[in-house]
This record gives structure tokens, C-alpha cells and sequence, in this order.
């Protein structure tokens, strides 16, 4: 069960070949223009091609003979010649029908299901003992978009949060909590064991700690150093920083599920840098004796740069020269882990785009070590969200914005929306400030998921939260607007039933549908969230159209007609609360 527009193309495809043109010249798309819904364009290349044989064929010709050859096929009512020989095709009413129907039935609404791959997303990335802040947004928002995309196409995949709780960070704390309570047992060189249970700092005392630590590390090269040895040691093991750290761990984590649950994403694994800290001396003693290692002042590295290459890929660093491992390390040591406890297919990072580079040497690096083949390793990079002074977004101090204030901001925004408007007037608080809340979320994740994720965007609250528009909030408005269509149909004992499209707007409003799955195909294949936005969007507006053209429920409307629209509206409810839920987002029942 394909979409009439692919069984168009491979129709299309099929006449070209049989007049002896190659298929990929014969491809069927949308129009962007007339009343036609789809053309074929391929009597132009056509034509190319029969004169480089030395053959003078003119295009419109050469569509005569196509459409010929197509007059009687079943999903096409007439066909026309444009302009200097594009093809026309106008789908039959029938056919049109037809695959609403099996739409309908379909439970995964035309997306196709290809081969199941095991496939991990790393996203998320938050930092342990930091607050989570806006630059922590796009990762988590992208990339649950991306594993939702994957997963609705069958897949078998797993999100892992990867956080960083590995590195000079943990030596600051460490540190850091040392000058301030000497005495607690953790700090005790001789002691091993029987560390207390429980935490003896909470996420604010972490959040504090941090940034006392390294602003002071950054003028007095004494307490940079003591942060140094403090790291060193941590991962050497000494007993009592690897309590502390697990603290540390279990602080944050705590506080990042909230931070991350309050966005509506979700990890599997809520791994990170340190739970793979002790597999890399024997992963550094493979790595040696595959002989891809090299000794570098004092370093350990691994040269990546092919020959005759353009610009310039530093060497991955193992071990620097004090012997701490680094980012390259811990990246590595995490695709040894996953590949014995998963076995992925597939590993996919969606991490800010200016880590480019590092998951090239990263990756380059396991490709040599021949743990993974190049095509199983992907970075998708994303461009920052940037401030009205089109600067990565600060705080008017000139801070970092945490995440929860963020979200403040977008609540308030739609708080005022909605007062504006006048909607949920008569609601209770409670409902409308989970409405707000809804809304204002929406609002934030489709304004970054609707851009093409490499683009740099500016954040604008009042944009965002905008009902008229390609924003969020119009489409909960969409979905909203339709169920409460259905619920009156129910009150008024309106029963859906067969779909018999007629109208213009029914039509357009089928073939925007019957566009889902390859929406959702080439989204997931270029891991670009906003091809299924644009989709939605359309057939939100496709939905406006058709509501406003063809009556469901008022008085007049023969009972079949009512029927197959009320089946239409159900159809396009399931599709943008599928659509939405894709990119996490979370429509009210009501506003
Ligand atoms: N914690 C890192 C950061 O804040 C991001 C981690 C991304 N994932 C990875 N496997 N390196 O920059």
C-alpha cells in the first residue's frame, strides 16, 4: 500500500522505460503551481537524451506518446500538457477515495516499515553538577524528535543522555567541596570503604560549587592545579572522589530527569563518561596493539588524516601528557561499550554543530580501529539558538539562561496569548495553566524543529506563541478544533462512515494526508525534523480549507456526506496528533 503519488511515479517511471528512456528521468512530484496535484517532467530530459542519440524529438511530443500509453490507467482521471512539456496528472476521485480508505485502516498511515536496525541516539549531553541551560535545548529537543522518527518506522532504538561527569569538572567539585568541609570522610586518603549513603551536597550546593571552582581556578594557577590532581586521582580511583562522584551522579541525575521530563523527553540509558572510565585501559592496550597509537611529546594519539586530504584533522588525543584521558577517550571508550552491550547498527549523535570536528576524528579513529564501519557512525549537528543580537542567546546580564527559565518565559508568553484571545476564558486556573504550559511548550519545540537544523534561529517568545501562522500553537489549535468537531458530532449522534471524496478542498485535503509517509521517510533519512513540520503544517491548513468549504454539521448536510467527513476529520486528527507526538509534542484536549 503505497501513496498515489509514489504509484504514480512508479507508473510514470514504467512508461518512460517502455519508450526506451531511463527511469530515473520520469520521477512524479507535486506541483507547485496550477490546479494539477502532480506532474512528470521527465518528457523534457527525454528529449535531452534522444538528441545526444542524434534523434530530434520535440518534449510535448514526446508527453503525447506518455499519456497515451497512461490513458487508462486506474488512479488517473485526465492529463494535460503544460508550458514546453510538463505532464499534468489529475488523480480520479476514485482513486482518491480509495486511499483514504486504506489510510484509515492503516495503523501506521502509510509509514513504511523498512528493515528493523538497532539504532542508539546520543542526545542530550547535559553536564553533571551544571544546571541544565538553553544550550542544552536543541540536542534534546532534535534528538527525541529524531529517535520518535525512528522508531515509528520500525526500528529498534535506544536514546542514551551521554552526560559529561567525566574530566576537570569532577575535580573541581571535588575540590572545591574539600576547602570548603575538610572533614568529611570522603577526603580521607586512607579510608576505602563505608562511605556514608547518603549525598552530602545537593544539585544547588553543585550548581554553586561549579562556577566558585572554576572562576577561581581561572586567576590562581594553585587552585587550577589542585583541580588537576583531584582529577588525576579520581581516575586513578582513589576511593573516597569515586564516593563523592557517584553522589555527584546521583544528584544531578535526579535534578536532569525533571529538567528533561519537564521538555517531554525521555532517555533509555542514562549513561555517561564515567561508567565507561574502566574499560579504557584495556581499550588503550587494544588500541597499541593494533598498532594505530602513537607517542606524541609525552601524549598518546592516533593520526586520522588521510593523505592528500584538504583541511587540516588533528590527531585524536588518548592520553594527554599527565596521563588524564579526555573527550576523545571517554568518546571512544563509549562506542567500545555500546558495541558489547548493544551492537548497534547505527549510532547516532545529535550534538551541536561545532562539535563537527570532534566526532570526525572520533569516529575515524573507530573506523581504524575496525570496531565500526564509517556508515554506522552519524553526527547531526544542529546551529545555536541565538539572541535578537544574533549571538548565541544570553541572559540581559549576559549569562546563560537556564532551561527552566526559559520555559518560565515561554509560559508567560502564552499565558498572554491565551488572555489575549480570550481562550479558556471560562476554564478553571488550573486548566489553563496546564493549557499555557502546553502551548508554550509547543511553541518552543516546533520554532526549533521547523528550521533546518544546521540554520541558527533567533528566539522570539512573542513569534512563537503566535495562533495564526507556521508556529506550534496553531497546530494545537488545528487538532483542538477538530476534536471539538467530534465531540458535538457524538452529542448530536453523528455517526462517521464511508469517505467518498468530492469537494475540491476533501480532495486536497486526502492527497495532503496521503503525504505522511514519505514525510516521515525523508525526514528520518536526512535526520531533518523540519520536512515532517512543513508537512503538518500543510495539512493543518489543508484541514482549515476543507472545514471551511465543506459543512460537517450543519443543518442540510446529507447523512453520507456527513459521514465520510466526519471520517475525514478523524483521519486528520490521528494524523497531526501522530504528526505532533513524532516531534514530542503534546496537544490539550481542549482550549
Ligand atoms: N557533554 C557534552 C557537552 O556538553 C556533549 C556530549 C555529546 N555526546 C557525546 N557522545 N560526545 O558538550
Amino acid at each position: 500500500m503505497s501513496s498515489i503519488l509514489d504509484r504514480l511515479d512508479a507508473a510514470f517511471r514504467e512508461t518512460f522505460t517502455a519508450m526506451d528512456f531511463p527511469a530515473q528521468i520520469a520521477g512524479v512530484q507535486e506541483s507547485t503551481r496550477g490546479d494539477a496535484p502532480f506532474q512528470c517532467n521527465g518528457a523534457m530530459g527525454a528529449a535531452g537524451i534522444a538528441k545526444k542519440r542524434g534523434e530530434k524529438l520535440n518534449p510535448r511530443d514526446i508527453a503525447a506518446r506518455a499519456i497515451e500509453r497512461l490513458q487508462d490507467h486506474p488512479l488517473i482521471e485526465k492529463m494535460d500538457i503544460g508550458g514546453p512539456g510538463f505532464i499534468n496528472i489529475y488523480p480520479s476521485q476514485t482513486a482518491i477515495s480509495l486511499r483514504a480508505a486504506e489510510l484509515v485502516a492503516d495503523k501506521k498511515m502509510g509509514i513504511a516499515q523498512p528493515d528493523s536496525l538497532s539504532i542508539i541516539v546520543d542526545y542530550g549531553g547535559a553536564n553533571v553538577a551544571k544546571p541544565m541551560h538553553v544550550g542544552h535545548l536543541r540536542s534534546a529537543v532534535i534528538g527525541e524528535a529524531i529517535k520518535r522518527l525512528l522508531r515509528v518506522q520500525g526500528h529498534n532504538v535506544l536514546g542514551d543522555v551521554h552526560m559529561g561527569d567525566w574530566g576537570l569538572q569532577m575535580g573541581h567539585l571535588i575540590s572545591e567541596l574539600e576547602i570548603e568541609q575538610p572533614n568529611l570522610p570522603y577526603f580521607d586518603a586512607d579510608k576505602t570503604e563505608d562511605f556514608p549513603t547518603k549525598s552530602p551536597v545537593t544539585m544547588d550546593d553543585l550548581a554553586r560549587l561549579y562556577p566558585q571552582a572554576s572562576n577561581a581556578a581561572k586567576s590562581d594557577k594553585g587552585r587550577m592545579e589542585r583541580s588537576r590532581v583531584a582529577t588525576a586521582e579520581l581516575q586513578a580511583g582513589r576511593a573516597g572522589y569515586m564516593a563523592l562522584l557517584g553522589h555527584f551522579i546521583d544528584v544531578s541525575v535526579a535534578a536532569l530527569k525533571v529538567g528533561y521530563g519537564n521538555l517531554g523527553v525521555e532517555f533509555d540509558l542514562w549513561k555517561g563518561e564515567a561508567c565507561v572510565d574502566p574499560l579504557i585501559p584495556d581499550m588503550i592496550q587494544e588500541l597499541k596493539a593494533k598498532g594505530i597509537t602513537e607517542e606524541d611529546d609525552g601524549a598518546l594519539i592516533i593520526r586520522v588524516e588521510e593523505e592528500g586530504e584538504k583541511k587540516e584533522i588533528p590527531p585524536v588525543m588518548l592520553l594527554a601528557s599527565s596521563g588524564a584521558v579526555l573527550y576523545h577517550t571517554t568518546d571512544l571508550a563509549t562506542l567500545v561499550d555500546r558495541k558489547a552491550e548493544n551492537n548497534p547498527d547505527l549510532i547516532v549523535y545529535v550534538v551541536d554543530q561545532r562539535q563537527a570536528l570532534h566526532f570526525e576524528q572520533v569516529f575515524r579513529a573507530a573506523v581504524k580501529a575496525d570496531w565500526y564501519k564509517a556508515e554506522q557512525l552519524y553526527h547531526v549537528g544542529f546551529g545555536t539558538m541565538n539572541g535578537k543580537d544574533g549571538k548565541p542567546f544570553k541572559t540581559r546580564e549576559g549569562g546563560v539562561l537556564r532551561l527552566e527559565d526559559l520555559l518560565d518565559i515561554m509560559n508567560e508568553a502564552a499565558m498572554k496569548r491565551l488572555d489575549e484571545s480570550g481562550i479558556g476564558a471560562d476554564f478553571d486556573e488550573a486548566e489553563r495553566s496546564e493549557i499555557a504550559r502546553k502551548v508554550g511548550l509547543a511553541a518552543l519545540k516546533f520554532a526549533d524543529l521547523q528550521n533546518q537544523r544546521l540554520t541558527n534561529y533567533v528566539f522570539d517568545p512573542e513569534r512563537f506563541t503566535a495562533f495564526e501562522g507556521k508556529t506550534g500553537p496553531y497546530l494545537l489549535y488545528a487538532v483542538v478544533r477538530i476534536k471539538s468537531i467530534l465531540r458535538k458530532a457524538e452529542a448530536q449522534g453523528a455517526k462517521a462512515g464511508d469517505i467518498n471524496v468530492v469537494a475540491p478542498a476533501e480532495q486536497q485535503l486526502v492527497l495532503a494526508l496521503d503525504g505522511f509517509g514519505r514525510a516521515v521517510s525523508i525526514s528520518a533519512e536526512k535526520y531533518s525534523p523540519h520536512i515532517l513540520c512543513d508537512h503538518i503544517y500543510k495539512v493543518a491548513q489543508a484541514f482549515s480549507r476543507f472545514y471551511s468549504e465543506c459543512p460537517i454539521l450543519v443543518d442540510g448536510t446529507p447523512a453520507d456526506v456527513k459521514a465520510s467527513r466526519l471520517t475525514l476529520a478523524m483521519l486528520t486528527l490521528r494524523q497531526l496528533e501522530m504528526g505532533l507526538n513524532i516531534l514530542g509534542i503534546e496537544a490539550p484536549d481542549r482550549m
